[in-house]
């Protein structure tokens, strides 16, 4: 696709490579990240790829005069903080401009945000991703996302640059409520993936062994082909946090509370993961669940 303007506000682990991906396809990248540092280091890291690059003192001066707006930052009220108010994002943006959140938050959040798009002829979409920091590094994003279909196609070939699936599930708030599926998912795969390990070293087998065998069958999963062997070494300093996936569990049963959905494995699994931080685990990856039967 041609060049367009893009701004991206939140240049963490995720977003980061993101923001480089958009540069590399040509598009001029405005970024702004609240740890002024990190956007310093982007441009060191980026300045100097296909597309022109800069960097700005406020969510609304990178979103002055770019066609789409990305944000990835951390739970709702981050998202508040960088798209509402005089510096934020929506104050700059133009109407037939298109807001991309891709932070996991809410889909109430979701709603809110398109409704205030809406009332300045902004598109919003609700685009939380999967893949990890490998994934985002890589280009290699799974994007769920929830908005209207116009919207959708503006930016979808924008956020093909670091993906390899981009799918709208609905309308707003559809984007995080797949996200939800897919941790809730995540959580129960995880816990029974930690049981199986724990079992088979308490048995005295050979972990490489059985995980050569099982994950030819019906047992396999990408979080035993992933991440089985720093299980086994107890290496967890590096993935998706514990405090990420918190955030991410009580949004889905809070929102599972409010559709009647039964998510009692899940909820259980949160509660795991409250072990995992009263460990001082809270930076380590998802996959520490193991360290918890190893302790208890
Ligand atoms: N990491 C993963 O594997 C992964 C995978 C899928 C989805 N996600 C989701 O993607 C989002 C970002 O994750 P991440 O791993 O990139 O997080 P991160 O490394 O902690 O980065 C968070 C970014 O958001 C900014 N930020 C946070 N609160 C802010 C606020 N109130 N105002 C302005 N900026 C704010 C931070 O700025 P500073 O630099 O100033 O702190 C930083 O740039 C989260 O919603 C997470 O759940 C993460």
């Amino acid at each position: 696709m041609s060049s367009i303007k893009t701004a991206f506000v939140g240049l963490g682990v995720m977003g980061f490579p993101m923001a480089g991906h958009l540069a590399a396809a040509g598009h001029s990248v405005r970024v702004y990240n609240r740890t002024s540092s990190r956007a310093r280091e982007w441009l060191a890291r980026f300045g100097d790829v296909a597309g022109a690059t800069d960097m700005a003192a406020t969510p609304r001066e990178a979103a002055g005069s770019a066609e789409v707006v990305f944000l990835c930052v951390g739970n709702d009220d981050d998202v508040r903080s960088v798209v509402y108010g005089d510096s934020g994002v929506l104050a700059g943006m133009s109407a037939g401009s298109v807001l991309v959140d891709h932070t996991t938050a809410s889909a109430d959040l979701a709603r809110e945000l398109e409704s205030a798009c809406a009332a300045k002829g902004v598109g919003f979409l609700d685009a939380p991703v999967s893949g990890g920091q490998a994934g985002a590094e890589n280009g290699q994003l799974t994007i769920m996302v929830g908005g209207s279909s116009q919207t959708f196609q503006i930016a979808e070939p924008v956020m093909a640059c670091y993906a390899k699936s981009v799918r709208r599930l609905g309308d707003a708030g559809a984007g995080q409520l797949t996200k939800m599926v897919n941790q809730i998912c995540i959580a129960g795969v995880l816990q029974g993936l930690a049981e199986a390990l724990h079992f088979a070293e308490q048995a005295g087998l050979d972990i490489a062994d059985v995980v050569d065998v099982i994950s030819k069958g019906a047992a396999q999963s990408w979080q035993m082909e992933n991440r089985y062997k720093t299980m086994a070494a107890g290496d967890f300093e590096f993935g998706f946090a514990v405090n990420w996936m918190r955030k991410d569990l009580d949004i889905t049963l809070r929102t599972g509370r409010t559709l009647s959905a039964r998510l009692p494995l899940t909820a259980l699994v949160d509660q795991f993961y409250a072990d995992v931080q009263a460990y001082g685990g809270g930076r380590w990856d998802t996959s520490s669940l193991i360290e918890r039967l190893r302790r208890t």
